[in-house]
């Protein structure tokens, strides 16, 4: 028996084409959740919901979107209604990362980067909360980042206020979804080997690693682990929380 009850539950899992997001939808998928794999991406996402599908548990549903548009997003959210009849997991995992200095940021990159990671964050879960209402266990959880609490790692302000703004809207929207028995929770991920680090060079991992109590760089599926406990039925005393899962990277 599971100690998570995951099994037939129905997600929304945004950035899922890869990374985090694609290792959160397998994990979910594995364990009996219907995952509706999010991404802009659509090539891309087609192609991990295939794989996924290829396993033989529940069942993975492309479908391509820019949660960055709010006609796109709410395309999406009823498209994954109308297919599984039912969501209870918004998993906002979409992101963008930037790596500019303060004196070099332009604006129309700063509106970019808030747009998909903080707007698309809030504005997917919002367009979801009808159905989220009639979930027995309905969860929101948002990806956020070690640089939201930190002011950044090496990356940009605009992808830090982003990460930062997720975390507050995490606990705003614990404070006014709690009524509905939604929880809503962030998990915050440190140094993470994914495509979205394809540009860190060996010499960053290495001064990442060193700060790192662990001393090893994070995986997808570190991640994802926590990611799907926040999913469960199990989850339903914990909101407003944050998750850090970086190696203690990061201590507070
Ligand atoms: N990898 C890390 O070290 C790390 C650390 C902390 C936080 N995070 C956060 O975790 C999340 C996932 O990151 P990852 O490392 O898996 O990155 P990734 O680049 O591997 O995956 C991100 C996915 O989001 C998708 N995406 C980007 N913009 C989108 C949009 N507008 N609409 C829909 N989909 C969009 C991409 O196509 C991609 O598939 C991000 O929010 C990131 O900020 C990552």
């Amino acid at each position: 028996m599971s100690f998570l009850t995951l099994k037939d539950r129905v997600a929304i899992v945004t950035g899922a084409a890869q990374g985090i997001g694609y290792a959160t939808a397998k994990m979910m998928v594995e364990n009996g959740m219907k995952v509706a794999l999010v991404d802009m991406n659509a090539a891309k996402v087609e192609a991990s919901a295939g794989e996924l599908n290829d396993l033989g548990g529940a069942e993975a549903f492309p479908v391509a979107c820019d949660v960055s548009g709010m006609e796109p997003v709410e395309k999406m959210v009823k498209a994954v209604a109308d297919h599984f009849g039912q969501i209870d997991v918004v998993m906002n995992g979409a992101g963008i990362l930037s790596a500019e200095e303060v004196w070099e940021i332009k604006r129309a990159d700063w509106d970019k980067i808030l747009g998909v990671n903080l707007s698309g964050a809030f504005f997917v879960a919002q367009t979801a909360i009808p159905w989220l209402k009639k979930s027995k266990h309905p969860r929101i959880i948002n990806l956020a980042s070690v640089a939201g609490r930190m002011g950044g790692v090496g990356n940009s302000m605009s992808y830090a206020a982003s990460k930062g703004g997720m975390l507050a809207i995490t606990r705003g929207m614990a404070r006014h979804l709690g009524p509905f028995r939604i929880t809503v929770n962030a998990v915050c991920p440190g140094p993470t080997r994914t495509p979205i680090m394809d540009a860190y060079t060996e010499e960053q991992f290495a001064d990442l690693k060193s700060r790192n109590v662990l001393g090893r760089i994070g995986e997808s599926a570190d991640i994802a682990a926590g990611i799907c406990y926040f999913a469960s039925e199990e989850a339903c005393y914990t909101t407003g929380a944050t998750l850090d899962i970086n190696g203690g990277f990061w201590m507070g």
